[in-house]
C-alpha cells in the first residue's frame, strides 16, 4: 500500500502541475520568453514587441514551454484565465502600428505569417483556415475593411482568421452605474486585459480596463464557444503584434496566466515604466541621460578647454602697441622670460629693489645668461616715453655700463633685461665683514670705471644722460671685478643744450645734492653729487648715511670732512684696507669726494674733469683750508635724516614708482 502510494506519487504531481499551469511576470527578462528577432526586452523589463527603427514589421514573443489544455487528447479544454498589462505608444496616432493580439497557437511561433494587417498572425493564403488552430484575442488599431473591422480601435476575437467572430470598440463597463466608457488604445496609457475561458459553461470573455480602475465585473466581450476544436492539447501562449508604421512601439508590461483558475494579480506598481516620450526605452535612456551627459560632458570639455587657453594666453599675455613696433628687437616675449626664469622663481631672485625684484635667467634659445628686473606699474602714463628711453639706453655701448638688452611690457608689468653680472653689486664687497674685500688697486679701478661710464653718458653719448641714482648698490661687477655701472630704472635723457625738466626727485638718500631736493631738477651736476658720496663710499668702506652709528660719524661726508681739517684725511680710509695702498691715490680719491659734495653745484667739478684728475692728467687743485664757508666750499649738514630702517630708502613719487628701483 505504501509502496504503492510511494509509487504513484511523482506521477499524481506531474499530472497536477501540467494541469495547473501557472506563470507571472512582472517585467521580463530575456530568458522568460522565447522571441523572435523583431521583438526584444528592454533594460528594464518591457517586452518590446515592435520597435521603431523599421517600417512594416511584426514581433512575437511565446511563452517557452507548452501548455496542457486538455486533460487528454481527446478531451475539452479546462478552463483558463490570464492577464496582462500592455501600453502602445505612438507619435503620430494617425499613422499608428496595427495592434496587438494574445495568441494561443499551435507552435512556439507563427510561421508564414506577415505584418501589417494581418497582425503578424496569419497570411492571404491560410487566413481562415480550421487547420490554423489558432485563437486571438486582437486589439486592433487599424481598421481594414478586407476583414471587416468595425473601426480603428477595437477588441476582438479571432479564430483561425482575422475577421473577427466578434468585436467591440475598446472601451469598459464602469462598475459603479454600467455605463460604457470609450478607452484609446494608442493613447499611450498603461491598460489591462483579461482573457478567462469557462471550460464547463463553455464561455470566452475578454475585460479591459486603464490600470487604476481595475477589473470591471462586465466583461467588455463574452462568446459563447466551445474551444475544443480550436485549440489542441499542448499550444503555445504568447504575443503579436506588427506595425506599418516606424512611429509606434507596442509594449507588454507584466503577464500572468493559469490553467484551471484565477490568474494570479500582477503586482502593478512594480511594472516596467512605459517610456514617456516616443523612441523606445533605449533610446529614451539615451535621450534623458545619455545624451544630456555627454553634451554636458562635451560642454565642460569645451569650457576647460576654452579656460586652459584663455588662462595661458593671460599668463603670457603682453601689453604691445603700434609706437612699439620699432623697437621689436629690443622687445623680449614674456614666454621667454618667464621660461628663462624658471616661472620667476624664488630661488632665481638675485635681489629686491625698492620697486621690483631681479631675477637671473637663461633665455631658452640663446642660452645667454640674463637679469631680469621686474618692475610693477600702474599707469600707463608715461609710458611711451619712458619705453623711448630704455630703447635708447640698450643703444648705449660702454665697457662701463651694464647693457641693457630690453624689455618687456604687460599690464601693470615693466621687464628690463639685462645682461648677467656673476659678482653681483659692489656694495656687497665694501659694508660689514665682506667675503671678500677689495684691495686698493682694485677700488681704484672700480672708480676709475664708474667715472668712466658716467663720463661716456653725460658727455659722450649723443644725448646727455642723467642717471640719478648712482651708488655702490648700482655698480655691478663683471667676472672680473671691472665695474659697470647699471639700473638706468631712474635715468632722464635730454637734448645737448636744453634745460632739464623738472621732475619729481628721486634718487637714494644720502646721494641726492641740495639743489635737486629744491629746484627738482636732476642734471649732470647732481649726479656728480652722488659720484662723489660714491668715491667716499669706497674709500672708506661705509654708506654715506649710517643712522644706527654715533651721531658724528652719521654723515660719512661730516667725517671725512673733519679727518680733512684735523690734516689727517687719510684716516678716514677703510680700516679694512690695511696697509696695502698708495697714500696718494687715497687721498686723491677722497679729497675729489669731498670736491663732489659741494653743496655749491657750481663748485663741484665735471665728470671729464673728474676722470682727468684720477687719471693723473690735471693735478687736483688745494681744497681750500679751514673756513669752509668763507672759501664757498659749504657742505650740506642737513640730510633729511628722519628716524629710518634704511639709509637706502628711495624718495619717489607714486607716478616715478616705475622708472624707479635699485638693486
Ligand atoms: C524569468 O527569468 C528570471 C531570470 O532568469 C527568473 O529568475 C524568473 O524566475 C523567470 N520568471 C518566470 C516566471 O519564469
Ligand atoms: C475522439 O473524438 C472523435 C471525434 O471528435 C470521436 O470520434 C472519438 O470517439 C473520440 N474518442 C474518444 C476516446 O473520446
Ligand atoms: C502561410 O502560412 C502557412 C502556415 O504557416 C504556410 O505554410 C504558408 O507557406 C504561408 N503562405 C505564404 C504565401 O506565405
Ligand atoms: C465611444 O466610441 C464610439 C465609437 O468610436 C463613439 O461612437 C462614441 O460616441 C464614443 N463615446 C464617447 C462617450 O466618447
Amino acid at each position: 500500500m505504501l509502496s504503492n502510494l510511494v509509487f504513484l506519487l511523482p506521477l499524481l504531481i506531474s499530472l497536477v502541475a501540467s494541469d495547473n499551469t501557472s506563470f507571472t511576470f512582472v517585467g521580463f527578462k530575456p530568458e522568460n520568453l522565447s522571441i523572435d528577432s523583431k521583438a526584444g526586452i528592454t533594460s528594464t523589463g518591457l517586452l518590446q514587441l515592435t520597435d521603431t527603427t523599421k517600417r512594416q514589421q511584426m514581433g512575437h514573443a511565446f511563452y517557452p514551454n507548452p501548455i496542457s489544455f486538455k486533460k487528454s487528447s481527446n478531451g475539452t479544454v479546462s478552463s483558463f484565465s490570464m492577464t496582462f498589462v500592455f501600453g502602445i505608444i505612438s507619435k503620430y496616432p494617425a499613422l499608428s502600428g496595427h495592434g496587438i493580439a494574445f495568441v494561443i497557437a499551435p507552435t512556439g511561433g507563427l510561421p508564414g505569417a506577415l505584418p501589417g494587417r494581418y497582425l503578424g498572425l496569419f497570411n492571404d493564403s491560410n487566413n481562415g483556415n480550421a487547420t490554423n488552430h489558432v485563437l486571438a484575442i486582437e486589439l486592433d488599431t487599424n481598421q481594414s475593411d478586407d476583414f471587416a473591422d468595425i473601426n480603428d480601435n477595437h477588441v476582438g476575437i479571432d479564430i483561425n482568421g482575422l475577421e473577427s467572430v466578434k468585436s467591440v470598440s475598446a472601451g469598459y463597463y464602469a462598475d459603479d452605474n454600467g455605463d460604457f466608457r470609450n478607452l484609446s488604445l494608442i493613447s499611450g496609457e498603461q491598460m489591462q486585459v483579461w482573457v478567462e475561458y469557462d471550460g464547463v459553461e463553455k464561455q470566452i470573455s475578454v475585460t479591459l480596463a486603464p490600470l487604476n480602475v481595475g477589473k470591471p465585473k462586465i466583461p467588455l466581450l463574452s462568446l459563447s464557444r466551445d474551444l475544443s476544436p480550436i485549440i489542441g492539447n499542448n499550444m503555445y501562449v504568447g504575443f503579436s503584434s506588427s506595425t506599418g508604421s516606424r512611429l509606434t512601439s507596442h509594449y507588454v508590461l507584466g503577464w500572468s496566466f493559469k490553467m484551471n483558475g484565477q490568474a494570479p494579480e500582477l503586482l502593478l506598481s512594480q511594472l516596467p515604466k512605459l517610456p514617456t516620450i516616443f523612441g523606445g526605452t533605449e533610446r529614451s535612456k539615451f535621450l534623458t541621460i545619455g545624451l544630456p551627459v555627454i553634451i554636458v560632458s562635451l560642454v565642460l570639455v569645451a569650457i576647460s578647454g576654452v579656460v586652459y587657453v584663455i588662462r595661458r594666453k593671460r599668463k603670457f599675455e603682453e601689453l604691445l602697441e603700434d609706437w612699439e613696433l620699432d623697437y621689436g628687437p629690443q622687445r623680449f616675449k614674456y614666454k621667454d622670460l618667464f621660461v628663462a626664469t624658471k616661472g620667476f622663481r624664488e630661488k632665481e631672485l638675485l635681489g629686491r629693489g625698492g620697486f621690483g625684484k631681479v631675477y637671473r635667467g637663461i633665455l631658452p634659445t640663446s642660452k645667454i645668461e640674463i637679469a631680469v628686473k621686474r618692475i610693477s606699474h600702474e599707469s600707463r602714463q608715461g609710458m611711451r616715453e619712458f619705453v623711448a628711453e630704455i630703447v635708447s639706453m640698450g643703444r648705449l655701448r660702454h665697457k662701463n655700463l651694464v647693457p641693457l638688452l630690453g624689455y618687456c611690457r604687460r599690464k601693470r608689468e615693466l621687464l628690463l633685461v639685462y645682461d648677467y653680472m656673476p659678482s653681483g653689486s659692489l656694495d656687497k664687497y665694501l659694508y660689514y665683514q665682506p667675503e671678500l674685500t677689495l684691495g686698493w688697486s682694485q677700488r681704484f679701478g672700480i672708480i676709475k670705471g664708474v667715472a668712466s661710464g658716467l663720463f661716456y653718458l653725460h658727455e659722450e653719448w649723443e644725448q646727455v644722460v642723467v642717471h640719478r641714482d648712482v651708488k655702490a648698490s648700482n655698480v655691478m661687477l663683471d667676472g672680473e671685478l671691472n665695474a659697470r655701472l647699471g639700473d638706468f630704472g631712474l635715468a632722464i635723457f635730454y637734448d645737448r643744450g636744453s634745460d632739464p625738466q623738472t621732475t619729481h626727485v628721486v634718487g637714494t638718500v644720502g646721494y641726492i645734492a641740495p639743489e635737486h631736493t629744491r629746484s627738482g631738477k636732476a642734471t649732470t651736476s647732481t649726479d656728480v653729487f652722488a659720484f662723489g658720496a660714491f668715491l667716499l663710499e669706497v674709500a672708506c668702506g661705509r654708506r654715506p648715511l649710517e643712522p644706527r652709528w654715533r651721531t658724528e660719524d652719521i654723515i660719512l661726508v661730516d667725517c671725512v670732512l673733519s679727518h680733512w681739517n684735523r690734516g689727517e684725511i687719510l684716516g678716514a680710509r677703510d680700516p679694512n684696507l690695511g696697509t696695502e695702498y698708495v697714500a696718494e691715490e687715497v687721498e686723491l680719491e677722497l679729497k675729489l669726494g669731498l670736491m663732489c659734495s659741494n653743496s655749491e653745484a657750481s663748485a663741484r667739478p665735471s665728470m671729464r674733469q673728474v676722470v682727468q684728475f684720477l687719471e693723473g692728467d690735471v693735478p687736483l687743485p688745494e681744497l681750500p683750508s679751514v673756513g669752509l664757508c668763507a672759501s664757498g666750499l659749504t657742505f650740506p649738514m642737513s640730510y633729511p635724516v628722519a628716524p629710518m630702517d634704511k639709509a637706502f630708502t628711495h624718495l619717489s613719487s607714486v607716478e616715478e614708482s616705475l622708472l624707479s628701483g635699485g638693486r
